[in-house]
């Protein structure tokens, strides 16, 4: 799935980057710090900033695309509107946690790390929310739902449609 990337609307963050990456270019891990830096500005990393960086600091972008998806901080696609945590720690693991990521997925028809077309909905995979108490668990911005089962799954996602 392909994302629209918005020139004209980005154009003001497009400029700080610019001027962020001219103003860091001779420290060391330079790309790091940029990278970092588009992805606070833009929510996500956008190809077409990834390209931007590469012509900036004459890094191919094989090599920036390596680094962008190594580290979990970094997101290639928007996050939706609303972001499903699903947690993957023991205790939800073991009451069944991973049932109902499949269930997500198939719900909503994307996998973990993905965003729906609409840009309604994404979901990650994450660690312990702390509430291992109400396992399974998941989080929708902010708002913990548990003791989930699969069933209950679709009642909830219709709730934020
Ligand atoms: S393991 Fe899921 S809340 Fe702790």
């Amino acid at each position: 799935m392909e994302f629209k990337f918005n020139w004209e609307g980005n154009k003001d963050r497009i400029d700080k980057l610019t001027r962020f990456m001219e103003a860091n270019k001779e420290k060391k891990g330079v790309l790091m710090l940029v990278l970092q830096e588009a992805q606070e500005l833009f929510g996500y990393l956008p190809k077409e900033i990834l390209e931007l960086i590469s012509t900036n600091l004459k890094i191919p972008l094989s090599e920036i695309y390596g680094v962008a998806t190594f580290y979990s901080q970094f997101s290639l696609v928007p996050k939706g509107e609303y972001v499903i945590g699903v947690c993957l720690g023991t205790a939800c693991y073991v009451k069944g946690g991973q049932q109902i990521l499949n269930k997500l997925e198939d719900i909503l028809g994307i996998t973990v790390g993905q965003t729906t077309p609409d840009e309604k909905f994404s979901i990650d995979g994450t660690r312990c929310l702390g509430a291992c108490g109400l396992a399974p668990v998941m989080m929708i911005n902010g708002e913990t739902y548990g003791r989930l089962n699969v069933d209950s799954i679709e009642e909830i996602i219709n709730k934020y449609r």
